[in-house]
């Protein structure tokens, strides 16, 4: 087995609570994610989804435990380190896809690139679009897009940055069926090679496109599916305590 691009160990997470009393939302996260691995994270709302998302991508720190991506230890690097693997060894795909309004499409694109000092050319950038087929609205700002052709530049700025791990909250929650799908299969595309995607949802139908599903409860990995149909996604999660 080759080493996992992304891996946890024993991560745990918790919040202040009422009365000086901390709230655990992680308690014990171990998983590991392949190059080219498409991974959903599905659980009850509640469950730890977002966070863990954060906490593997350096977003948010954790309180115990380890996280590696792309074979550097998060806990052992400074906040200027972390703050160069967030700009270039991670992606973000959400739910409110993130663009920055006064921007057109081929600006957003470019734009974490040049942050993290290796901007790309104007052929990639045209490259992204047509891969997500955009091409003929890279001038276009956000607001005159519609939902899914925003979160299609949103994978575009991804697929121009090339980052190791691509992580995705929630990407198809505000998008319709069609909308959901096209992007879908575009994250199912970027998880190729030595890129992988972590991907929460709560869509049983995107969870399902996945190779694998780690059903959450309670803040630790309950179930482990490997290329579960859509069926079987919602048998684990109704097994973790949610509602269809
Ligand atoms: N910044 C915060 N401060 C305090 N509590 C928080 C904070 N962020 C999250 N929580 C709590 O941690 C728990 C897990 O939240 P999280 O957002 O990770 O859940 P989730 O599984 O993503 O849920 P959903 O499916 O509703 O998005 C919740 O009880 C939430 O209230
Ligand atoms: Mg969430």
């Amino acid at each position: 087995m080759t080493e996992p691009l992304l891996s946890a160990a024993g991560l745990t997470k918790s919040f202040p609570g009422p009365d000086q009393v901390r709230v655990p939302v992680l308690r014990g996260i171990s998983l590991a994610v392949q190059p080219g691995e498409f991974v959903a994270i599905v659980g009850p709302s509640g469950s730890g989804k977002s966070t863990l998302l954060y906490c593997l991508s350096a977003l948010e720190p954790y309180d115990s435990g380890s996280v590696s991506i792309a074979g550097q230890r998060l806990e052992t690097l400074r906040p200027k380190q972390l703050q160069a693997l967030r700009r270039s060894t991670v992606g973000f795909v959400f739910q409110s896809f993130n663009l920055i309004p006064s921007l057109t499409a081929r600006q957003n694109i470019a734009l974490p690139a040049s942050l993290a000092h290796r901007p790309v050319s104007a052929t990639e950038v045209d490259a992204a679009l047509a891969a997500v087929g955009l091409s003929d609205r890279g001038d276009h700002r956000p607001g005159s897009l519609s939902g899914g052709q925003q979160q299609r530049v949103a994978i575009a700025r991804v697929l121009a940055s090339r980052p190791e791990v691509v992580f995705a909250d929630e990407p198809t929650g505000a998008l319709d069926t069609t909308a959901g799908d096209a992007v879908l299969g575009l994250l199912r595309q970027v998880a190729t090679g030595t890129r992988a995607v972590v991907m929460v949802t709560h869509d049983l139908e995107a969870a399902a496109r996945a190779d694998r599903v780690l059903v959450l409860r309670d803040g630790t990995v309950h179930r482990e599916l490997v290329r579960p149909s859509a069926g079987q996604v919602l048998d684990a999660l109704t097994a973790a305590g949610q509602e269809a």
